[in-house]
């Protein structure tokens, strides 16, 4: 099996909620399945081509250029992958910008999905899971605030890869809440996602 951790910050574990438990995912998936290879990718430090600025200039003059290379690449890494862990913060209502350009660039008509002769969308992603980890300062779960889990499960699910769980950690910017409580709750939250793949 191999697991592509989708990671969307530029902190790491020890100053972000969402890298912490994003390294207990892996963790205990590793122990789960020891034969399992590890790769990531971290959206911010991947230089990860602009749809507007980079391909769709390219891709108007059929050109082969280093941005459809670095897509190319993205794209066959993406495929080749059984289980993901999607990592990322709640920024202004949303996930890190740099995450949707990483989308955009896996996200290709004939390669991860397409349409049947009648018009029907097909996920050409099938038979692929998916572990969403998600922190945010407030605390939004399902409320109209919460646009980062459902976002990302609809974009995967699009795709038809199957998000069997996510891990939220909310309320990490309000002082007078227990951090400690966040992060327990959390470690709950880890072992019945992994369970669930
Ligand atoms: C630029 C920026 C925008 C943010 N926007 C929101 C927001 O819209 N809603 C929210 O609840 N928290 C927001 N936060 C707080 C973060 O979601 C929170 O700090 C979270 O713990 C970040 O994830 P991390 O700990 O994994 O880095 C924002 C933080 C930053 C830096």
């Amino acid at each position: 099996m191999k697991i592509l951790r989708i990671d969307a910050n530029l902190n790491t574990a020890d100053k972000s909620y969402s890298m912490g438990a994003a390294d207990e995912v892996i963790k205990q998936l590793q122990a789960k399945y020891p034969d399992a290879t590890v790769e990531t990718v971290n959206v911010f430090a991947a230089n990860v081509p602009s749809l507007a600025h980079d391909l769709m200039p390219a891709w108007g003059k059929g050109e082969q250029n280093e941005a459809t290379a670095k897509q190319a690449e993205l794209l066959t890494q993406f495929k080749s992958a059984d289980l993901f862990v999607v990592a990322a913060p709640m920024w202004n209502l949303s996930f890190p910008a740099e995450l949707h350009k990483y989308f955009d660039n896996v996200f290709i008509a004939k390669e991860t999905f397409g349409y049947t002769e009648t018009g029907e969308l097909v996920g050409m992603m099938k038979g692929k899971k998916a572990i969403l980890v998600n922190a945010m300062g407030g605390i939004h779960t399902g409320t109209k605030n919460d646009l980062v889990v459902p976002h990302i499960t609809q974009v995967l699910s699009f795709l038809g890869i199957d998000v069997v769980d996510s891990v939220v950690i909310q309320g990490t910017a309000i002082e007078q809440l227990p951090v400690a409580d966040a992060v327990a709750a959390n470690n709950d939250q880890i072992k019945k996602a992994v369970a669930a793949v």
